[in-house]
């Protein structure tokens, strides 16, 4: 579609209140050949275009050709594909690019890609030359919902999930919900697991609606997804903008990470998604919750239906008790080695505070041996 045409809908917009540093995030359909892309960007010079063998093939021609009308140079790098790639090597390989282009200063990075390759984008943007700018344009409902806003970028080290990295945050985010149509639907459901999340820790109104609108989300219907799109942007740019460097608030966004990046890790990176992980973590979290009595077990049942119902896993994997506390050691929200949890505080608000490794150990355990009701364990295999 050429830049001059209008567009079918116009985007909706949310801003990310950060003083100088604020931007908004896009949101709509057909964004990929539209002007947005250009939001707070310098067009004159060049652009990088860092995108992977999935994701290239699919929307890497529409966007190269949407930003050649408007910079100078425009290169493409690929990269491999997947989460056990998100280290130094291929962070590399973006440095490599950009010193081949002989990009300066005013260079433009853009994330085309789902959490992995906008995390590493954002992170060589945050490095090179001391810090250039960037875009994202997020593909993957996970990377809608969550990744692409607020600014955090990382790359994993072998003893620990997103250990290296920098808050920096994009020029803009330009969520085109229509590329979520090519999505597996194992990805769509490992980004639902982020869009629950913001439910329990933060605005109930949004779980309940999650519950009413499952199936429908499920079966990709375009409203309900922009729904969900747009409301889990507008609770992370409220918490972000209140806490950006996340020197308190901004933690309870990591509600069922510290078991979920322990789960990652422990099982090799990739083996399950980031979003299958969360998902487990997040019953993993309601249970330590409901132990130490923040949390009715209803409503622990009640998370845990709905993110089975979202085809995300709800048991603990077998992993050593001993091996989960110690990469929960490492996390990033621990002090001294002591694992700070982020549990659920009635619901609808969460807290983040330690808890005796033998309580901890114990809901491991019992995670480990919870099974599915069988009409769920029925419709996750389908
Ligand atoms: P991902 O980037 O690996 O993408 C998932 C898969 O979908 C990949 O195979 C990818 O190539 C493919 N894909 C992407 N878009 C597609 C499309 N439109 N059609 C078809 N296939 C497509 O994984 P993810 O779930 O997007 O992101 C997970 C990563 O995000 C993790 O590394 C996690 O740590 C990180 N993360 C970061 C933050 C943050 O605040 N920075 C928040 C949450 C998660
Ligand atoms: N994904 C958690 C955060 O951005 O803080």
């Amino acid at each position: 579609m050429p830049l001059s045409e209008p567009l079918q809908a116009p985007p909706q917009t949310v801003s990310v209140a950060l003083g100088e540093r604020s931007y908004r995030i896009h949101i709509g359909s057909g964004l990929m050949a539209s002007q947005v892309l250009l939001d707070r960007v310098d067009a004159r010079a060049q652009a990088l275009v860092v995108s992977n063998e999935k994701v290239a093939p699919l929307y890497a021609d529409v966007l190269m050709k949407t930003l050649s009308a408007h910079f100078r140079d425009v290169r493409l790098l690929v990269l491999s594909d997947g989460e056990q790639h998100k280290h130094w090597a291929t962070l590399q390989l973006i440095f490599d690019a950009l010193l081949a282009q002989q990009a300066d200063r005013r260079v433009v990075l853009y994330a085309l890609g789902g959490g992995v390759v906008g995390d590493m984008t954002g992170f060589a943007a945050a490095c090179y030359m001391r810090g250039v700018s960037f875009v994202q344009v997020p593909t993957t409902l996970l990377a809608q919902v969550d990744s692409s806003v607020g600014g955090k970028t990382a790359i994993n080290h072998p003893l620990g999930k997103n250990m290296i990295g920098a808050f920096h945050q994009p020029q803009t985010v330009v969520c085109d919900l229509d590329v979520l149509a090519t999505l597996p639907r194992r990805e769509l459901c490992a980004g639902l697991a982020e869009v629950i999340k913001y439910g329990p820790i933060h605005d109930l109104e949004f779980f309940a609606w999650l519950e009413a609108h499952m199936d429908e989300l499920l079966a990709g219907v375009p409203a309900a997804l922009a729904h969900a799109v747009r409301r889990s942007c507008e609770i992370k740019a409220e918490v972000v903008g209140q806490d950006e460097r996340e020197s308190g608030l901004r933690a309870i966004l990591n509600f069922g990470h510290t078991f979920g990046h322990a789960i990652e890790a422990g099982l090799g990176y990739g083996q399950w998604l980031h979003g299958e992980a969360v998902g487990c973590g997040m019953v993993m979290a309601a249970e330590l919750s409901s132990r130490l009595g923040h949390v009715d077990r209803s409503f622990v049942n009640r998370l845990a239906h709905l993110i089975a119902r979202a085809g995300l896993p709800t048991q603990a994997p077998d992993l050593a008790v001993e091996r989960f506390l110690e990469l929960m050691r490492v996390d990033k929200k621990a002090h001294a080695g002591d694992i700070r949890f982020v549990l659920l505080k009635g619901p609808g608000g969460a807290v983040i505070q330690g808890a005796p490794d033998g309580l901890v150990a114990e809901v491991i355990r019992s995670c480990q041996r919870q099974r599915l009701p069988s009409d769920l364990a029925q419709s996750r295999q389908a």
